[in-house]
């Protein structure tokens, strides 16, 4: 009888656990290169995020078949880590399936696909939760399941081209912090200054 029970209990866990890798998401790699995708950022310029804006721009290439995105429906903009800054750090790990990848953490803009000879765009304001790290900008191509379908990105496959720099707000607040500090430290002493000046002038009288 217990045999019998472990066994169904394996044979449930074993069901269990195929049904949750059958669930995984779309991979990355099968997803077809089909967009044009450029980034205002000039090669070298630094952003302040809470300060700077971007704007993406994004269409069909122009080499792919005609009717190739008959079936878009929607695209996603992100704003996604470049090699250099996920190193050492499993919180933003690259992984080919979509649900468990971290690398593209930022959400700039969903909108409708529109077949358009000219390049579609959007203007996005850095969100000032952005962290100092170099970025690129990779979008999604959606079906009329939200199922991703196609992709773009302003750089090579290898993602070390057109790499977008971003300097985030806490770095900035350090040096803002010191600053008060000493501008709080000089008002302290030219307090006790001024107090034992006129301590000395009251003496005096
Ligand atoms: C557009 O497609 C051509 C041919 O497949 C490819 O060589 C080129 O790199 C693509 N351009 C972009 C921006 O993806
Ligand atoms: C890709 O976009 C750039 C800049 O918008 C444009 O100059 C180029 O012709 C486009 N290439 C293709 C293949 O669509």
């Amino acid at each position: 009888m217990a045999v019998f029970a472990s066994s169904t209990l394996f044979l449930l866990l074993l069901l269990v656990c195929s049904v949750g890798t059958a669930v995984g998401g779309v991979h990355f790699s099968t997803l077809a290169r089909t967009l044009n995708v450029t980034a205002s950022p000039k090669q070298g310029q630094v952003l302040m995020a809470g300060v700077d804006k971007i704007r993406v721009f994004w269409g069909l290439n122009q080499t792919v078949k005609a009717g190739t995105d008959d079936a878009y429906k929607k695209v996603k903009v992100k704003l996604c880590f470049a090699p250099v800054s996920q190193e050492n750090r499993g919180w933003r790990k690259t992984e080919d399936d979509l649900k468990k990848d971290k690398t593209c953490q930022f959400s700039l803009t969903t909108q409708p696909y529109t077949k358009n000879p000219n390049p579609s765009s959007f203007e996005y304001t850095l969100e000032r939760e952005l962290p100092t790290a170099t970025y690129f900008v990779r979008v999604f191509v959606l079906d009329g399941s939200d199922t991703e379908v196609a992709y773009g990105q302003n750089t090579d496959a290898q993602k070390t081209t057109n790499l977008i720099q971003v300097i985030g707000i806490t770095g900035r607040h350090a040096s803002l912090d010191i600053a008060a500090a000493c501008f709080s430290a000089f008002s302290v002493v030219s307090l006790i200054f001024f107090f034992v000046k006129e301590k000395r002038k009251g003496s005096k009288n």
